[in-house]
């Protein structure tokens, strides 16, 4: 049995997390000798969010990690536009709060996951960034993120930086349900065409973190989005097409037409050699998670 922390569950990544590391359902109810033991690979997991702990206060980081096999930090000021003119507040949560788990959990010499994004690279590149690319983040949130990578590293050696990017899920507002909801509103719905990525359902995400830990891959970079690569304008056709609406009601346009308090990268498409050099199956392709979340993140 072992025992995860994990920080920030009620969120739309921590909340698919918890599911993935819940014990599955047996297939039979009846009673057998597999029931009474413990099974491989069993979880006691503790799930706290902002109610239960703020990660900016280090003594309270320090009090919950001890005690657990395993942290996974999902807790994050996500909110992308805001971090521009709130950076303090951001960094106070995703590059301080980061810092008080590394060093609570290096502490307690219990290893460490931080979940990170595409957003610490420049975006303006033409080829998968690679674990090792140099980090340069153009937005607030993207450096306050690529502080909390580096502070996390250099607290507690023994932490997997998992970097994600266009996350969507049924636990969170996201991509997909916006397309959903637009789509019952609008007879055409504008989208941008020239910022390309990597859609990456939640569950996914959760379940190539849990084989990463159970694995005991080698701590460093991960990039944990899905196989192959589109732009939104190419996600939201997908979505529409899976939603068996026309996604010919789908428009293209350009990122100029849509300014935004923070600069979006063009290009966030991230390389997955790690996995496989871990010997580890990386995140299938987005357009196949695609057709097995959307009756998930969007039920009829
Ligand atoms: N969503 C994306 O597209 C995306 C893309 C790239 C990377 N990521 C990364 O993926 C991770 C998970 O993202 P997500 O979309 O699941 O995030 P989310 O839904 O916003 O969840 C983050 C959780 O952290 C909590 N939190 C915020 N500040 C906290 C604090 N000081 N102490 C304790 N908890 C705090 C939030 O609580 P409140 O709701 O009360 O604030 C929320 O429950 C984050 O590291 C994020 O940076 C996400």
């Amino acid at each position: 049995m072992s025992r995860w922390l994990v920080v920030g569950a009620k969120g739309m990544l921590g909340t698919d997390l918890l599911a993935e590391l819940a014990p599955s359902e047996p297939e039979d109810s009846a009673p057998d000798d597999s029931e009474l033991g413990e099974s491989p690979g069993a979880h006691e997991v503790t799930a706290v969010d902002r109610d239960e702990i703020d990660i900016r206060d280090p003594e309270a980081c320090l009090a919950m990690v001890d005690g657990h096999d395993f942290v996974v930090n999902v807790a994050a000021w996500t909110a992308v536009d805001e971090a521009e003119s709130q950076e303090a507040a951001a960094f106070a949560v995703n590059a301080v709060g980061a810092a008080n788990l590394a060093r609570a959990c290096a502490a307690a010499r219990v290893p460490m996951v931080q979940v990170s994004t595409d957003y610490v690279f420049a975006g303006d590149g033409s080829s998968p960034y690679s674990e090792d690319a140099p980090l340069a983040p153009r937005s607030a949130y993207g450096r306050t993120k690529a502080a909390g990578e580096w502070a996390v590293q250099a607290l507690c050696p023994q932490s997997w930086i998992v970097r994600t990017a266009w996350l969507y899920g049924a636990h969170g507002p996201n991509f997909v349900k916006t397309m959903a909801r637009l789509a019952a509103e609008r007879d055409t719905v504008t989208v941008v065409d020239d910022q390309s990525g990597q859609p990456t359902w939640t569950v996914d995400l959760a379940a190539a973190i849990v084989r990463l830990v159970e694995a005991e891959a080698p701590f460093g970079a991960y990039h944990g989005t899905s196989a192959g690569e589109t732009t939104w304008f190419g996600f939201a056709q997908a979505i529409f097409a899976e939603l068996g609406l026309d996604s010919s009601r789908v428009k293209p346009t350009t990122t100029d037409a849509f300014p935004r308090p923070a600069p979006r990268p063009a290009y966030s498409v991230l390389g997955h050699e790690a996995w496989r050099s871990a010997a580890l199956d990386p995140l299938p392709s987005w357009r196949k998670s695609l057709t097995r979340a959307v009756p998930i993140v969007v039920p009829r």
